[in-house]
């Protein structure tokens, strides 16, 4: 059912394909695997529904202090592989790709993959990625096979017992993994979620801080970030004629409001609508 997407096509042999020396756990059980598959299917099917509200929401530079957040965080010097997992169509393995990195980005959904493909093809034309369709939930790598393993709006998808297994596996010590995840409890997005169920899969789960500080227990050095309360109440902005220019000024400011309302106010922070996690092993 999954198979790799080097440069070349679906079929080709990625030039630079990790060794395949997989480290198994327990296999995955059918209900499981009826999960997988639905996921596949809606995002092989169902994603373009998503394709203008995620202009809306993650076209620069809205979502830029995560990206830089989490850049500085993995320290990862051009030439250095890096894993893209849940990579989807493409923003973040683009940016890591122009950071000099040496992509290697993992979906369930080979549409997805193929969107990415293109994304990046057209603003880097010859960029060496190599795409791969498999399940983040077992991936065919050797144990230790990353130093930098990155994703964005991925761990929600997953079985969280299952992802974090993976992770620490594939990581290498003194490695580093960040991943940002839209959060549950964000009142708007909350509400945004239950009038459009249409636009997201049946078994995703966004998670509350609590469930994603449980996630970090696994890995022994962990930290978490949050981002957004106030200034996605900016994004209309975006959608008026000429409204960018003062949606960014607005959005700038509401976040280093945010900043504040987080540091003067804990518990404001379970409503950020991402978290940031961290993690070295
Ligand atoms: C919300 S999108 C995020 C894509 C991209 N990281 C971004 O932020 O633009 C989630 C992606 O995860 C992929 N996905 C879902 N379940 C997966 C799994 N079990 N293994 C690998 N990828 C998965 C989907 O196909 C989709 O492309």
């Amino acid at each position: 059912m999954y198979g790799n997407m080097g440069p070349g096509g679906p079929s080709s042999r990625p030039a630079n394909r990790p060794e395949v020396n997989v480290t198994q756990s327990e296999p995955i059980n059918d209900s499981r695997k009826g999960v997988i598959a639905s996921e596949l299917a809606w995002h092989e099917q169902e994603a373009h529904r998503r394709i203008s509200l995620d202009k809306l929401l993650y076209d620069p530079p809205a979502f830029d202090p995560v990206v830089r957040s989490t850049l500085d965080f993995l320290q990862a010097g051009p030439g250095e592989r890096v894993l893209d997992m849940g990579g989807g169509e493409g923003k973040e393995t683009l940016e890591l790709a122009r950071q000099g990195l040496v992509v290697i980005s993992v979906d369930l959904s080979h549409v997805q993959l193929c969107r990415a493909r293109e994304l990046v093809e057209a603003a880097r034309p010859g960029t060496r990625i190599v795409f791969i369709q498999a399940n983040a939930e077992e991936l065919p790598f050797a144990a230790g096979s990353f130093r930098i393993i990155h994703g964005k709006a991925i761990i929600h998808h997953l079985d969280l017992a299952r992802a974090s297994g993976e992770i620490g596996r594939l990581l290498a010590d003194g490695g580093r993994a960040t991943f940002a995840e839209p959060m549950n409890d964000h009142p708007l997005f909350r509400l945004g979620r239950q009038l459009t169920p249409q636009l997201r899969t049946r078994d995703e789960h966004p998670l509350t801080f609590r469930e994603l500080r449980q996630f970090g227990i696994h890995f022994g050095n962990s930290s978490i970030e949050e981002y957004f309360l106030l200034a996605p109440l900016s994004y209309p902005l975006r959608l008026l004629p000429g409204g960018e220019a003062l949606f960014r000024r607005i959005h700038a400011f509401l976040q280093r409001v945010d900043r504040r309302l987080f540091d003067s106010f804990a518990r404001l922070r379970d409503l950020a609508w991402y978290g940031v996690i961290k993690i070295r092993k």
